[in-house]
């Protein structure tokens, strides 16, 4: 289908599949080799090698940090952790709230408290995407503690951002191998070229709004189970399952269905999320540790099932399939899984507009209208039927 129009034929492409909608030097996919880069860096390079600070730092600047500026910009990013201004509201909210929510109200509240709010200049804009990228932690914690009746815990600024996290969670600072994988699950998922979330952050920066209304888009966007929300459904699906013995009749009933499997499938990637390849080491790797390896079992059966019946379509399992069970073996409540998703990319919707800001332009697509084109008007008191 498509539109003419006097400067010729525009075409429908539904999702906007294969739709080319800006230039970026952030990240780059290819989606038939399995391969993730960050600015030139491979992902498997990062996670072995870098740390979470260092790739935000990356993604924003497009160039590694030298010791100093790494050193000044954790910092920073320490100074921002505060909340104090947000408690009251996170207090205020129902203990039943969807942490999602909370994280997208949160950041639009930052936004009408932002010291800096009526300043649009470079600098400001990008310590305003710091601060959003700082103090996710803090507020998903904090919400996680109030919920359960539990004091909020103050950042601790002797930890990173990713011990700091746990330790604001649970009350304890983390062991060094839960803490690992903490950074390492965030530096998998700070950026991935034009996502669904990355690209409602720039729809909603390229109309010249604020900071903290392009990531309170992003936000929302990331919510849902076809984007980040399926870690989330994973986790839920595999307790259905219940045992590896069910998992072939389990799979068959949801595609017979129709029913989409979560954690599987991806718009560009048809070979294997390298992000999921290194998640799933560590998946076996807490298994192992816990001595509970029976989520381990039920999903590495549901990926060689699903590879045996659908693996030919391109469907393989992506970056939201081992992560719930990586976060559940880190007794993170499954809830939170997204937010800590959200926690992670704030660093790639922060890089991306920032960047479309340097050569903005409205997004402003069409759609092919498929409505009436010429009603009468029937007067209100005329018009029949209840
Ligand atoms: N389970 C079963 N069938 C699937 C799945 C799946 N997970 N994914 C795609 N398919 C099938 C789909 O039914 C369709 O089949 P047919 O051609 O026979 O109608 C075909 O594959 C194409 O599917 P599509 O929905 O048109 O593909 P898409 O590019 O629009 O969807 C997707 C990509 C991620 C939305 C989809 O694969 C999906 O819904 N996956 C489950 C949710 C999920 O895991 N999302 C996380 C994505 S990765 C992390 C992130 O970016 O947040």
């Amino acid at each position: 289908m498509s539109i003419s129009t006097n400067s010729g034929e525009i075409k429908y492409a539904k999702g906007l599949e294969g739709v080319i909608a800006a230039i970026s030097g952030i990240s780059f996919i290819d989606g038939d080799q399995g391969i993730l880069v960050y600015r030139g860096f491979s992902i498997e390079t990062l996670a072995k090698h870098s740390n979470f600070e260092e790739v935000i730092f990356l993604l924003i600047n497009g160039q590694l940090p030298t010791k100093i500026q790494l050193g000044e910009f954790s910092n920073k990013l320490k100074q921002y952790r505060q909340i104090e201004f947000l408690m009251p509201t996170l207090k205020s909210f129902p203990v039943d709230a969807h942490p999602m929510d909370v994280v997208r109200t949160a950041v639009s509240l930052m936004g009408i408290y932002c010291p800096d709010k009526s300043d649009f200049s470079k600098s400001i804009k990008q310590q305003k995407v710091l601060r959003v990228v700082a103090k996710l932690p803090t507020i998903v914690a904090a919400y996680d503690r109030i919920r359960k009746g539990l004091d909020p815990i103050k950042p601790d600024n002797s930890l990173n951002h990713a011990e700091n996290f746990l330790y604001m969670l649970t009350g304890e600072r983390p062991d060094s191998l839960s803490a690992k994988i903490m950074d390492i699950l965030f530096v998998l998922h700070a950026d991935h070229g034009m996502n669904a979330s990355t690209f409602s952050s720039m729809v909603t920066i390229s109309t010249l709004s604020d900071i903290y209304s392009s990531i309170t888009a992003a936000v929302g966007t990331l919510k849902g189970p076809l984007h980040g929300g399926a870690n989330e459904r994973v986790l839920k699906m595999l307790g259905e399952i219940k045992s590896p013995d069910n998992v072939e009749a389990w799979i068959d009933e949801a595609l017979e269905e129709r029913r989409k499997i979560m954690g599987f499938g991806h718009r560009v990637y048809k070979a294997y999320d390298p992000r999921a390849k290194i998640l799933k080491k560590y998946a076996k790797k807490l298994g192992d540790k816990k001595s509970d390896h029976l989520l381990f079992e039920i999903g590495e059966k549901v990926e060689a099932y699903m590879l045996s019946k659908v693996g030919d379509k391109g469907i393989q399992p992506n970056v939201d399939f081992y992560s719930g069970i990586v976060l559940n073996h880190l007794d993170i409540a499954t809830d939170i899984f997204t937010p800590i998703f959200a926690i992670s990319r704030s660093a790639g919707w922060g890089a991306h507009v920032l960047e479309y800001l340097e050569s903005n332009r409205l997004f402003r697509p069409r759609a092919i209208y498929n409505g009436p084109y010429h009603q009468e008007y029937i007067e209100l008191e005329k018009r029949e039927g209840e």
